[in-house]
């Protein structure tokens, strides 16, 4: 099976309009769950980097396994308040709301090279609050992976020359 067919899509959740891409069904598949970890590690073959960072809750899902298999640490980006010592934090827009995101201070040291991993690019906001997050602290975005990519909401355009993939992409 390719890995487009593990998923399925939700009309009108969370709220009208939305066609929900729901990494869900993916992972409730043991063979979904590897495919989609390996098709989005191989993105990473070549490239030079320290460290995968990750955003609350779905960027979870894969940057943990991706950093383990490449030995590489994993560091979190939380929604408002979880992170227990001193952050950096920005404020961002979703698709459907707007919020503010989190990272330790000294997760991240000046020069490091840093990947994204997240399950899901819409309309860009999550990844373009990461990298000011990530930059604000002296570090280099050299590339994001996600595994899927809604080209609809033009995301990229957020994220001109900056290293972005996708696996799976929706019109
Ligand atoms: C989703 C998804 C991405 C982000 C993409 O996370 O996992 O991180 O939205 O949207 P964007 O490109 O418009 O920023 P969400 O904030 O819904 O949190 P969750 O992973 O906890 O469900
Ligand atoms: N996160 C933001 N928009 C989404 C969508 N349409 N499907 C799944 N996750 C999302």
């Amino acid at each position: 099976m390719k890995i487009e067919d593990y998923v399925l899509s939700i009309p009108d959740f969370p709220e009208p309009g939305i066609v929900f891409r729901d990494v869900t069904s993916i992972l409730q598949d043991a063979d979904g769950l590897h495919l989609a970890v390996d098709l989005m590690q191989e993105k990473l073959e070549g490239i030079d980097f320290d460290l995968v960072v990750g955003p609350e809750s779905r960027g979870f899902i894969f940057g943990v396994p991706i950093a383990y298999n490449m030995h590489k640490p994993f560091i979190p980006v939380r929604k408002e308040g979880k992170l227990p010592r001193e952050t950096v934090s920005v404020e961002y827009e979703l698709e459907y709301g707007t919020g503010v995101l989190e990272i330790h201070k000294d997760a991240i040291k000046p020069g490091q090279r840093v990947v994204i991993i997240d399950d899901l690019m819409a309309t860009g906001g999550t990844n373009q609050a990461i990298i000011n997050l990530v930059e604000s602290l002296g570090a280099t975005v050299v590339k994001t992976v996600f595994l899927m990519e809604l080209k609809g909401l033009k995301g990229r355009d957020k994220l001109v020359g900056y290293d972005v993939e996708s696996i799976i992409a929706y019109e």
